[in-house]
């Protein structure tokens, strides 16, 4: 399966940025009211700690681009290009969907930790989508985050799914770029774009990010007990098993960066599984052959739905059911995998070390 929209204009990449799939990324919109009330301060040395980090402000200098960054790009195959493109826009939606929720969120509540929480992260993923942006506007290709934000589709969670999904993907979003960063320090050569340079500094704000809805969930044990395990396991299985058929739409892109998808995805996984037991009680056993043949089992299905939708017709129509259906039973094989179980740590702040 190739990405979904080929980016040829700056047309075209505003329509991904716009297009809701299953495995591109969403806005998000919660219940302002319920966020307002949460409490922190059963963390409150941790949470005070944190704050400080924020205003410390480290990456203040990080986001702006050198002279000598525009003379490091350089003419790429046309296959990469356009993975590479597929992989900017789907990073800039993201880094811009954490922006709008942070800020929104922001704006509506007068709790006043969350509020200053939001403030903080808000000011950082507005760095990122920006300094993203402007590589998209090197090739003539940048989204109109204005016009993004007023027309793309926002999906609605419960403040509790929020924390568990932005969590996730904050620290997930840090164990990609720390790793996609450790390879090409070990083969500059392979770096074929300079913006893979900013990954390192960068990743340290997503893995802040992190452990902010660390604190929060922490903070509310309920929200890590009982039923509400059920949904940090689905959580967990919807988001890794998201990305490993992702990434094996970008083969090129892995193949430049001399990573195998599915190897970089067991090492992304194996970070973020390390970093998730600061709060859930509960991991997945990506290491295990048979939790692997099932998400390569689903990245084969997710390329025959994509084949039957190209297709077109009833017999078309016919195999995407079939092998919708077909996904669905490999997802809940996924979901109802072992998992292993341990205790949550006393002191639940960590350092990115990887
Ligand atoms: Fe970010
Ligand atoms: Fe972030």
């Amino acid at each position: 399966m190739s990405p979904q929209i080929v980016v040829d204009s700056a047309e075209d990449a505003n329509r991904l940025a716009h297009t809701s799939t299953l495995i591109s990324p969403r806005f998000y919109t919660t219940d302002f009211a319920a966020m307002n009330r949460i409490d922190v301060s059963s963390v409150r040395k941790e949470w005070d700690q944190m704050m400080s980090e924020y205003e410390g402000d480290n990456n203040h200098d990080h986001f702006q681009r050198p002279p000598e960054f525009a003379s490091e790009i350089h003419d790429m195959d046309p296959a990469l290009k356009q993975e590479f493109l597929d992989f900017l826009v789907s990073s800039l939606t993201s880094e811009f969907s954490g922006q709008i929720l942070y800020n929104e969120i922001r704006k509506q509540v007068d709790n006043p930790d969350i509020k200053q929480l939001m403030s903080f992260m808000a000011r950082d993923e507005s760095r990122h989508a920006g300094f993203i942006n402007q590589s998209l506007r090197d090739y003539g290709l940048a989204v109109d985050l204005g016009n993004l934000k007023k027309t793309k589709a926002y999906t609605y969670f419960k403040p509790k799914y929020i924390f568990y999904a932005t969590y996730l993907s904050e620290k997930i979003g840090y164990a990609r770029y720390i790793t996609i960063y450790r390879q090409l320090e070990r083969n500059p050569d392979q770096r074929f774009h300079p913006i893979f340079k900013w990954f390192e500094r960068w990743c340290n704000d997503e893995f802040r990010h992190g452990e902010s809805f660390a604190l929060i969930m922490r903070a509310n044990p309920k929200l890590l007990s009982g039923l509400n395990v059920y949904w940090i396991r689905f959580f967990l299985v919807a988001v890794y098993a998201t990305m490993y058929v992702r990434d094996h739409t970008r083969p090129e892109l892995h193949i430049a960066l001399g990573l195998d998808p599915a190897q970089y995805d067991y090492t992304v996984f194996r970070i973020t599984t390390e970093i998730t037991k600061q709060v859930f009680p509960i991991s997945l056993d990506t290491d295990h052959p048979s939790f692997r043949a099932g998400l390569e089992r689903l990245h084969l299905l997710s390329d025959r739905i994509a084949a039957a939708k190209k297709q077109g017709g009833v017999f078309g129509l016919l195999k995407q059911g079939v092998w919708a259906t077909a996904a669905v039973a490999t997802f809940a094989r996924l979901y109802f995998f072992p998992v292993k179980h341990h205790a949550l740590p006393q002191q639940i702040r960590m350092v990115p070390a990887w």
